[in-house]
C-alpha cells in the first residue's frame, strides 16, 4: 500500500550510525545518541511504553489535546500544513486529524522509515481526503526539512508531542527551536507538549522504571540494534537498566549499566567496560511554564495558550512565530 504516497526520504542516519556509535561510546562518560532507540522494534516498545500504566504522560497529553482541538479553528483560521516531528504511530495526531478540517496536508516526520511508511499507508486510507506526505529525516536536519518543504504554500503548524523535545540538551533544545522558526516563518505556529517538574519525584521516577520491564526491555534493544546493524558482539544480559531523576539537571536520565568488567567488539573497534560502568542514552528535561515561556519568548516566539491538565502533570504550548 505504502508505494501508493508520495514519500521523501532525507537518508537520516545510515552513514553516521557507525560513526556516532564509536565516539559515543570512546567519551568518557559513554554516551550513545538516544534517536538511535528507533528502529523497528524500538518504535514498537515506544508505543507499549505510551500505554503503560506509570506513563502518565500520553494519557495526560491526549486528555488536554482533545479538550483544546475546537479551539483551534478559531485561534488560527484558514487552511493548515501540519507538519509532526517524531510523528511514530502518529496517534495523538489523530485528535487533531478528526476535528481540525482545515489541515488539508498532514506530514508525518520521523527517523524510522519502515513505522512511519506503514503509519503514512495507514492514515492516507483513514483520510482519503487529506493530503499524506511522510518524510524520513531526523528532526535536527532543519536545513534539509526546510527545503523538502519549499512547495508547501499554506499555513505551516509544527506538531511535537510527548514532551520529546525534553529529549533535547537546553543547547540543542534552543537550536531546534530556531530551526522551526525557520521552516514555519512569519506567522507560523509551533504546537509543543512539555512534562512538567513540578510533580512529586516518584512519579517522574516510575514513569522510566515500569514494573512490567518495557522501558528497560526498550533502553537495553539499542544494544541489539548495535548488534544487528553495525556487527557488534554486546552481550545484552552484561548490562541493566537505570533511570533516575536528576534533580540539579531537573532530568531523567536513561543510562545502560556493565553488569560485568567486559570488552566488546563494535565493528572494527573494541570497547573496554568497567563494572558499574554507565552507558548515558537519553535525557528527559522537566519544565515549569515559566521558564519554558521566558526561553521561547526569548527566541521572539509568542505564547499564545497554555494548556494543562488540572494535576498539572503536563502542559501544551501553542507559540507563534
Ligand atoms: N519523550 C519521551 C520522554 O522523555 C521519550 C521516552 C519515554 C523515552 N520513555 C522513554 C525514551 C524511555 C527513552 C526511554 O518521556
Amino acid at each position: 500500500m505504502s508505494q501508493n504516497i508520495p514519500f521523501i526520504d532525507l537518508h537520516p542516519k545510515a552513514s553516521k550510525f557507525t560513526i556516532d556509535v564509536h565516539e559515543g561510546l570512546k567519551n568518557l562518560p559513554k554516551k550513545i545518541p538516544a534517536k538511535y532507540f528507533y528502529d523497528k522494534r524500538g518504535s514498537e516498545l515506544f508505543d507499549e511504553i505510551c500505554t503503560l500504566p506509570e506513563y502518565y504522560q500520553t494519557r495526560t497529553e491526549t486528555k488536554i489535546l482533545r479538550d483544546l482541538v475546537p479551539s483551534l479553528k478559531d485561534i488560527i483560521p484558514g487552511d493548515i500544513t501540519l507538519i509532526e516531528y517524531g510523528s511514530g504511530s502518529s496517534v495523538k495526531t489523530q485528535i487533531l486529524l478528526d476535528h481540525w478540517d482545515n489541515i488539508k496536508t498532514y506530514i508525518p516526520l520521523d527517523i524510522s522509515k519502515e513505522h512511519l511508511l506503514e503509519t503514512a499507508a495507514e492514515l492516507k486510507s483513514r483520510y482519503p481526503q487529506k493530503r499524506v506526505l511522510p518524510i524520513c529525516a531526523d528532526y535536527n536536519d532543519g536545513t534539509k526539512i526546510k527545503e523538502a518543504l519549499a512547495g508547501e504554500t499554506s499555513k505551516r503548524v509544527i506538531f511535537f508531542p510527548g514532551s520529546t523535545i525534553g529529549n533535547l540538551v537546553p543547547d540543542r533544545r534552543k537550536a531546534l527551536l530556531k530551526s522551526t522558526q525557520e521552516i514555519l516563518g512569519q506567522g507560523g505556529y509551533f504546537l509543543v507538549g512539555i512534562d512538567l517538574a513540578s510533580k512529586d519525584t516518584q512519579i517522574i521516577n516510575r514513569a522510566y522504571n515500569d514494573d512490567q520491564g518495557v522501558t528497560a526491555e526498550f533502553n537495553l534493544n539499542l544494544l541489539s540494534r548495535i548488534n544487528r546493524e553495525l556487527d557488534a558482539n554486546f552481550n545484552v544480559r552484561k548490562f541493566s537498566h537505570k533511570a533516575f531523576f536528576n534533580k540539579a539537571e531537573q532530568r531523567i536520565e536513561m543510562h545502560l549499566i556493565s553488569q560485568a568488567e567486559q570488552s566488546v567488539r563494535v565493528g572494527e573497534e573494541r570497547i573496554n567496560f568497567e563494572v558499574g560502568e554507565s552507558i548515558h542514552t537519553e535525557n528527559s528535561y522537566k519544565f515549569t511554564v515559566p521558564d519554558f515561556t521566558a526561553e521561547v519568548e526569548k527566541l521572539s516566539y509568542s505564547v499564545e495558550h497554555v494548556w494543562q491538565d488540572p494535576k498539572k502533570y503536563f502542559a501544551i504550548f501553542l507559540l507563534k512565530n
